[in-house]
C-alpha cells in the first residue's frame, strides 16, 4: 500500500517484543520445542515479518489455520516446517505436497487421498494427527486415535510427526476439565511409546496451558497469545510479557462546539459543556469496534480521553477538551502507551465483553504495519 509519507493510521509492531514474549514462552519450558502460531496474519501484527522474526529466533514450526496462510509464508520465502491446523480438503492436497505443508489430519478419506498423492510423485508428506480430548471440535476420539496412527505410518507416502489435541478452557482458574483432557492425552501418547510406536512430537499447550503446565509431559508447545504479549489467563501472571502491537490514529479535525451539541450517528453523546471535538481516521471497518462508542478511552498528548458519540466505519471522536495544543495531524493512540499512560487490547476487550484475541486480529488490513527493530 503507498501512503506517500502520509499514513491515516498505523499500527507499529515491535518485533523486539516478540523475541521478547518467546524468550518468556522458553523459560517457561524449558527444553520443549516452540511451533510459533501465526494464523489470522499473525493476530493482527502481521504473517510475513512476525514468522521471519519467529524463524530468526529458532522456532521448530509455524502454525497456520488455512492453506492460503501457509502459501503466503512459503511465497515470502519461509522454509521452516508449517502446520495448517484446521486440516485440508481434498482438493487441495497436491498444493499441500509440493508447497511442503504439514497438514493437521483426522479422517480416512484424506489420509488415503494424501497418501496416493504422495506415493505417485515419490514423496512422503509429513502429517500431525488430531486427537479430540474434550473440545468437542475437531479430531478423532482419544479410543479411535490409535488404530489411525497405526494404519497412517503403514502408509508409504505418509511420516506421522506428531500428534496434537486442543485444551477447552485451560485459561480458567479451575483446571479440573483441562486436567482431566492432559489425561486423556498423556495416555494415548504412553500406549504409543508402550508399543513402540515413536512418533516424534506430542502437543497440547496454548498460551493458557503454557502458563498452567510448563512441565507437562509433552515435547512441542503451541503459544499464539503470550508471543504478541498478552496472557490469556484473567487477573496478573508473573510472566510480564511486552504487547508487541500498538495503534496509533491521526487527527483529521478538531474542533471547539459549545454545549448541547450532539456527536456522530444516533446523537447518542450531547456535549455538557464548552468542548474540543477531535475527529480521528479509525473506525469499525478498522477494527475498532464500534462497541466502543461512548465506552471506549484513547491517548492524546500522554492524556488518557474519552471516546463520545458512536464509532463510525472511518472515523471516531473523542473529547479533547481536557488536552492543550492538540492539532490536526497529530497522533493519538488507541491500543498503546503514551508516556505513563497506557490502553492495551487487554482492555478494550474488557470494555467490549471480548478477549484480547478478538481486538488484535480486528485490526484490519487498510492500516498500514510498521515494524520496529528487525534483526539485522
Ligand atoms: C489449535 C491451536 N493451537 C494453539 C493456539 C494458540 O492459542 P493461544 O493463542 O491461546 O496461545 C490456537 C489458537 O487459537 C489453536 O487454535
Amino acid at each position: 500500500m503507498s501512503t506517500k509519507g502520509w499514513s491515516a493510521s498505523v499500527a507499529e509492531v515491535d518485533l523486539a517484543a516478540i523475541r521478547y514474549n518467546l524468550k518468556r514462552v522458553r523459560r517457561c519450558v524449558g527444553r520443549k520445542k516452540v511451533l510459533a502460531v501465526v494464523k489470522a496474519n499473525a493476530y493482527g501484527h502481521g504473517n510475513i515479518e512476525v514468522a521471519r522474526c519467529l524463524t530468526e529466533m529458532g522456532v521448530a514450526m509455524l502454525g497456520v489455520a488455512y492453506l492460503e496462510e501457509g502459501l503466503a509464508l512459503r511465497e515470502a520465502g519461509l522454509k521452516s516446517p508449517i502446520l495448517i491446523l484446521t486440516g485440508i480438503s481434498s482438493g487441495q492436497v497436491p498444493e499441500v505436497v509440493r508447497y511442503r505443508l504439514t497438514p493437521t489430519l483426522f479422517d480416512r478419506t484424506m489420509l488415503a487421498a494424501l497418501n496416493r498423492y504422495a506415493k505417485r510423485y515419490k514423496k512422503r508428506v509429513d502429517i500431525h494427527i488430531k486427537i479430540d480430548t474434550g473440545m468437542g471440535r475437531l479430531g478423532l476420539t482419544p479410543e479411535d486415535a490409535l488404530a489411525f496412527v497405526h494404519e497412517a505410518m503403514d502408509l508409504e507416502g505418509i511420516r506421522v510427526e506428531g500428534i496434537l489435541t486442543h485444551f477447552a478452557d485451560a485459561d480458567l482458574a479451575d483446571l479440573s476439565f483441562a486436567e482431566k483432557q492432559l489425561e486423556k492425552m498423556r495416555v494415548v501418547w504412553e500406549c504409543l511409546r508402550r508399543k513402540g510406536l515413536r512418533i516424534p512430537y506430542c502437543h497440547i499447550a496454548n498460551s493458557a496451558a503454557i502458563m498452567h503446565y510448563p512441565k507437562s509431559p509433552f515435547n512441542l508447545v503451541r503459544p499464539g497469545l503470550m508471543l504478541y504479549g498478552y496472557s490469556p489467563l484473567q487477573g496478573e501472571t508473573a510472566l510480564q510479557l511486552q504487547p508487541a502491537m500498538q495503534l496509533k490514529t491521526r487527527v483529521i479535525s478538531i474542533k471547539k462546539v459549545p454545549s448541547g451539541v450532539p456527536i456522530s450517528y444516533g446523537r447518542t453523546f450531547v456535549t455538557k459543556r464548552e468542548s474540543l471535538i477531535a475527529t480521528l481516521s479509525l473506525g469499525y471497518a478498522d477494527g475498532y469496534p464500534r462497541l466502543l462508542s461512548n465506552r471506549g478511552v484513547m491517548i492524546a498528548k500522554g492524556r488518557r480521553v474519552p471516546v463520545v458519540g458512536r464509532v463510525c466505519m472511518d472515523m471516531t471522536m473523542i473529547d479533547a477538551t481536557e488536552v492543550s495544543g492538540l492539532a490536526a495531524g497529530d497522533w493519538v493512540t488507541a491500543i498503546g502507551s503514551e508516556g505513563k499512560e497506557a490502553i492495551w487490547a487487554d482492555e478494550l476487550a474488557r470494555l467490549t465483553d471480548t478477549i484480547p484475541y478478538e481486538i488484535l486480529c480486528g485490526i484490519g488490513d487498510r492500516i498500514p504495519r510498521r515494524y520496529l527493530n528487525a534483526m539485522v
